[in-house]
């Protein structure tokens, strides 16, 4: 019988998921290994629920390069939804564990970000001996921590950069303040390299507090200069004392799978210039950001993110994470990057330089 692998793709979706998957489905087909394709995460993988195809090169055509999603669905709430119905923590790292005895599988092929990692991190210390997993990173957000880079952030940085171009044309004939909101949950990685690129005035980061006072003096400087308009990039988590995303109170078991759900600090942004006497409006971009063909980048680090990730499996490795660093695909054990799983941006980020080079405002700097 061929040694068998497995894959799966866990937590929001985005685009170069689909070119990781047909690389591992080539190269595991020519290092005599059958690939199963998990589907729908973890659902996919527990025994009550096991849902899997197998892959094989004639199934992963070129057009997995370019499409956007996971073609095996993916999964943001199987941990969440079973504890809903009565079962522990325990219980679904166990459902797991049987599903990947059950299916005979050698290996496993994880594609998640940063909350997927946390729960792979207790699955793998719940049962170390049985699992071998290496896993790719892959999050619009671009917040995982020891890679330059994650599957799908290009991508979701041409998707903004080019809808933020599109606004600047009304912003332009209306004489507007448009305010954009972008996601990227706690990491302001999508506002600031979208904004430097589409050349955004004022980029808000929830990394750097910013004062609404220098963002009125910046927009007024614009209209009084005559330009009267200005594009205001800003992330999803950014807070202000008025509106707050995270309930301090909230502390179930079922609460740290699930995600913060954002409460519009575009629109009240937005309001803000309205009643300091700026037209303006807030466009708040949303899943759009998931989509899009996918970038150049994200298809060749998905790429080689999957064919690396069947090397390493055949070659014995276990418990790592795949990454990409100054243009080098390189392993970290993931035990290494569970110590500091979220990256965030910092005052060294070469798009932080660009902006204090150019007079963007992005927040209070310590160094500016
Ligand atoms: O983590 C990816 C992401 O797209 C975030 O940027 C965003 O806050 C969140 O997922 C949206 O999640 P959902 O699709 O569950 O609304």
């Amino acid at each position: 019988m061929k040694k068998r692998l497995g894959i799966v793709t866990v937590g929001g979706d985005c685009s170069g998921l689909n070119s990781a998957i047909r690389a591992a489905a080539i190269r595991a087909d020519r290092l005599g290994y059958e690939l199963l394709g998990i589907r729908r995460g973890f659902f996919g993988l527990f025994p009550e629920s096991f849902d899997y195809v197998r892959l094989t090169p004639e199934d992963c055509n070129e057009e997995f390069l370019t499409s956007s999603g996971s073609v095996l669905f993916s999964d943001t709430k199987s941990f969440t939804t079973c504890m809903e119905h009565g079962r522990s923590q325990k219980e679904i790292l166990q459902f797991v564990c049987d599903g990947y005895k059950k299916l005979s599988l050698d290996g496993l092929i994880f594609i998640g970000g940063d909350g997927s990692l946390t729960i792979l991190e207790e699955l793998l210390n719940y049962e170390p001996n049985l699992l071998n997993v290496v896993a790719i990173p892959k999050t619009i957000d671009n917040d995982v921590n020891m890679t330059d880079c994650a599957i799908g952030f290009s991508t979701a940085v041409e998707v903004v950069t080019e809808a933020i171009s599109n606004i600047r044309s009304t912003a332009k004939s209306h004489q507007r303040t448009m305010v954009i909101e972008v996601m990227g949950r706690d990491a302001g990685f999508i506002a600031l390299y979208a904004g430097v690129a589409s050349g955004a005035d004022i980029i808000l980061v929830p990394e750097f507090k910013y004062k609404m006072g220098k963002v009125i003096d910046m927009v007024r400087r614009s209209y009084d200069s005559g330009r009267k308009y200005c594009i205001i990039v800003v992330a999803e988590a950014v807070e202000s004392a008025a509106l707050k995303h995270r309930d301090a109170n909230s502390c179930d078991e079922a609460a740290k799978y699930s995600a913060i759900k954002y409460k519009g600090i575009g629109q009240f942004i937005a309001d803000h210039l309205k009643n300091e006497g700026f037209e303006s409006r807030a466009v708040t971009l949303g899943h759009v950001q998931r989509g899009g063909t996918t970038a150049i980048l994200d298809r060749i680090i998905g790429t080689s993110f999957g064919a690396e990730a069947v090397n390493s499996l055949v070659a014995g490795e276990r418990g790592i994470m795949l990454c990409y660093r100054g243009g080098k695909i390189e392993k970290v054990s993931i035990s290494d990057l569970m110590h500091g799983i979220n990256k965030r941006l910092d005052e060294s980020d070469m798009c932080v330089k660009i902006a204090v080079n150019l007079g963007v405002y992005i927040g209070e700097l310590r160094n500016s």
